[in-house]
């Protein structure tokens, strides 16, 4: 039986390729592997192990004896490990570099030495930075990342070329676009906005809210980054995207509506410094090259991961207390009661 390391496996994007992994590929072994920050919650691996094809690997991916001893009898990995918050990194960028670019290298030197047949980047259209009014980005748009978070994801990117160009390491990088879905923290719009509602509070939009994001389903991302690792050439770099563009503003009020709530829950507060004003991806590469296409409309995705929130409401109740209400007050200004 293969063995694969997730890594990261225990966030939001890594527990759903666990979960999608080990039901469409019966032949896997899957070593989940996570830090467990934050961001990290074994929660969202719940029952995985139950049929003895997870196992559970507390570790930190810049940690070279915990990764090493990860990687025995491993023979692909998939790197979904980083710390992923952009107004985080506007707070402090030190864990960004430490986690996206030292523990990818950290990642790569052992891959390496552990021979592996494939190493996967999860990276994100956000090293191409911010595009204008027209335009989508492609594999070979420039990298001109905007905050600490993509500067760091880009610096990983580079960081995996040159693995590949010097070493020979069969890389792939997948650069894909703004991901919802369950078990999606809720500091990112999406499920932040879903729970303030189901709380009775309001939902801080930044500045105008025009600024646009290309949405796409967690399990279409997952279905991607299987694809690349089975199909993809090495060296490759893969955009993922579902060509689904909203202004937050369109964003805010489908979430409003799907919730049976009007807009005097909005309220504007200050933008977010160095906004990125547009992404929108280009990924006709990946639905040549490894017959891979989305599946799921942004309308059903979005009701469905609606209900999801209303449905596990103790899941994100025990996130949304403690370190997490002291990060909302340095965010937001708005001191809320546990
Ligand atoms: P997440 O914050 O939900 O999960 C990150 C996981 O990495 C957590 O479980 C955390 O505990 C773990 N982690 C952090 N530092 C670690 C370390 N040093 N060692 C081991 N584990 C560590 O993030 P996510 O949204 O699931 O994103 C996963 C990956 O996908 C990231 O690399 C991100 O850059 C990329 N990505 C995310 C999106 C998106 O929309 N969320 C889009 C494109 C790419
Ligand atoms: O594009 C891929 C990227 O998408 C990933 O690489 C990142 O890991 C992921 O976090 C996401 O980054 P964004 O910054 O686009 O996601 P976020 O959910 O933080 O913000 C989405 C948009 O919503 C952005 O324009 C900022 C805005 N926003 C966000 C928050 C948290 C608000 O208006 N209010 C908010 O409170």
């Amino acid at each position: 039986m293969s063995r694969w390391l997730v890594t990261g496996a225990a966030g939001f994007i890594g527990s759903n390729f666990v979960r999608r992994v080990l039901e469409v590929r019966p032949d896997l072994h899957l070593v989940a592997y996570d830090a467990l920050t934050y961001a990290g919650n074994l929660a969202n691996l719940d029952g995985l192990a139950d049929g003895g094809r997870m196992t559970f690997v507390r570790g930190d991916i810049c940690n070279q004896q915990e990764v090493a001893a990860a990687l025995d009898g491993v023979s692909v990995v998939i790197n979904f490990a980083a710390e992923s918050h952009v107004d985080r990194s506007i707070h402090g960028g030190a864990a960004f570099v430490q986690t996206n670019v030292g523990g990818t290298q950290t990642l790569l030197d052992a891959a390496r030495t552990a021979g592996v047949q494939r190493y996967v980047q999860v990276s994100t259209d956000e090293v191409y930075g911010s595009l204008g009014p027209e335009g989508r980005f492609v594999e070979d748009s420039p990298l001109q990342p905007s905050s600490a978070y993509s500067a760091s994801k880009a610096g990983a990117d580079l960081l995996v070329h040159a693995a590949h160009h010097t070493h020979g390491l069969p890389t792939i990088i997948t650069r894909c676009s703004n991901n919802y879905g369950p078990y999606q923290f809720p500091e990112k719009i999406i499920p932040l906005f879903v729970t303030n509602l189901l709380e009775g509070r309001s939902v801080p939009v930044y500045g105008t809210g025009q600024n646009v994001r290309d949405w796409i389903h967690v399990r279409d991302h997952c279905d991607a980054v299987l694809a690349a690792a089975e199909q993809g050439t090495p060296g490759r770099v893969y955009n993922v995207g579902a060509d689904s563009e909203k202004t937050n503003l369109e964003l805010t009020r489908a979430i409003l509506s799907g919730l049976g709530c009007d807009e005097s829950r909005i309220e504007y507060v200050q933008d977010r410094l160095g906004h990125d004003l547009r992404y929108a991806i280009d990924s006709s590469r990946a639905r040549q090259e490894l017959g891979w296409q989305p599946q799921v409309r942004f309308e059903d995705g979005l009701a469905e991961t609606i209900q999801w929130y209303r449905d596990n409401q103790d899941w994100w109740r025990a996130i949304k207390t403690g370190a997490y209400l002291k990060y909302y007050e340095l965010q937001y200004g708005e001191k809320v009661e546990e």
